[in-house]
């Protein structure tokens, strides 16, 4: 997601660092008391936060953390998400790519790729989310049959993901290579899914379980 500059944008990260963590090591192992809840969902790539702030809003009992590199997006996320107040997530605005010194071994029961950049070059595959190096760090922060939920327009993406998944030892749970065609009121819809469900494009969706 490319987003011109915003002067504002950090200062507004560093003011609000209750909701933006600046050193999300420091919590590491303690993500659950810090939002209070049994269950920790992670969606590295949040965007402009529409998906993990309405999956956050529709069950307060589980933690979200919205993960974007971005500063000026996630700016963008955190002004939205800081709307209405609630313990129940908060955002780190760093590259994934330091995920793994964030989270203790085995803290967090699902992450979620909503409509990851698909970086279609062949010489910047490593930078998909779900290449299998992000993948390794993946499973070592995933509870055993820990979860992760992916979605894409992209049907380049989900091959080269389903490969990626099977190589590394991930089970396939579910997959559909047209989620939309039924009703899911349990899973919110971004403006990015909108805007390719409004172009009748399919959405396909896959669910790996992370096994130890
Ligand atoms: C296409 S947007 C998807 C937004 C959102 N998930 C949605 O469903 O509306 C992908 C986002 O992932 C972010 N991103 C890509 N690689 C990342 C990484 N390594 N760490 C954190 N964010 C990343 C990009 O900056 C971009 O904003």
């Amino acid at each position: 997601m490319r987003m011109r500059k915003k002067s504002w944008a950090e200062p507004f990260l560093m003011e609000n660092d209750h909701f933006v963590i600046q050193e999300p090591q420091n919590n590491s192992g303690h993500w659950k008391e810090v939002l209070k809840c049994d269950t920790l969902h992670v969606e590295i790539g949040c965007g402009k936060g529409d998906y993990f702030i309405q999956m956050s809003t529709m069950d307060p009992s589980v933690g979200w953390i919205g993960i974007e590199k971005d500063r000026n997006v996630a700016a963008v996320a955190a002004k939205k998400a800081l709307e209405v107040t609630t313990s129940n997530r908060c955002m780190i605005a760093l590259d994934a790519e330091q995920i793994d010194s964030w989270f203790k071994e085995g803290e967090i029961d699902t992450i979620h790729l909503n409509f990851s950049d698909p970086w279609p070059k062949s010489g910047y595959k490593k930078r998909r989310l779900s290449h299998g190096n992000f993948l390794n760090k993946y499973k070592t922060l995933l509870k055993d049959h820990g979860q992760i939920v992916m979605k894409t327009d992209n049907q380049g993406l989900f091959e080269f993901s389903l490969v990626e998944f099977s190589q590394n030892g991930w089970l396939l749970e579910d997959v559909s290579v047209d989620f939309r065609r039924n009703e899911h009121p349990e899973d919110a819809i971004s403006e990015y899914e909108a805007k390719f469900m409004s172009l009748g494009q399919p959405i396909y969706r896959a669910i790996f379980v992370c096994k130890k």
